[in-house]
């Protein structure tokens, strides 16, 4: 089991390595879907740029998903953007606002990433498994968002 502080030095290090904005966010996605056992699809979501309050699929690791445009409020992405603070699911079926992505993820946790105090983009993370988000683990999450901002 790789400790958290591991994680944390091998995102900091791909944050700072040479290489362009999306290879870095993939190499993210890569660390956390290898080094989590109940991270089953990581990946990140953008604003898009030419439209207001849309966000885009952007770099991820895991089964590819329909949803590759989701409007601010839709779903827990577009509710997450909306409301700019972190969302955790620990049983999707509990959730009238979801976009499913698979039928396997039982649960989700999407924490925005901040630029210059505006939303840029959010992390989104599924698992399998029912109720696995530890408090801890999205204070953690929060953190390495704040880290990611600098390349947004
Ligand atoms: N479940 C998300 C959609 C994105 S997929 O999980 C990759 C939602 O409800 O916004």
């Amino acid at each position: 089991m790789i400790t958290i502080r591991v994680l944390t030095e091998e995102i900091i290090s791909t944050i700072n390595r040479e290489g362009d904005r999306d290879e870095k966010l993939l190499g993210i996605c890569e660390i956390l879907s290898k080094g989590i056992d109940h991270y089953d699809w990581v990946g990140f979501y953008l604003l898009d740029p030419g439209k207001e309050r849309e966000l885009v699929l952007g770099p991820y690791v895991g089964e590819p998903t329909d949803h590759v445009r989701i409007p601010f409020g839709k779903g827990i992405c577009g509710q997450a953007a909306e409301g700019e603070k972190t969302f955790v699911i620990q049983d999707v079926t509990s959730q009238d606002n979801y976009l499913s992505c698979s039928v396997n993820v039982r649960s989700e946790i999407v924490v925005p990433i901040f630029k210059d105090g505006d939303i840029a983009g959010e992390l989104d993370i599924d698992s399998h498994i029912k109720g696995p988000f530890t408090k801890d683990e999205s204070i953690w999450l929060e953190k390495v968002c704040s880290l990611i901002s600098k390349i947004m």
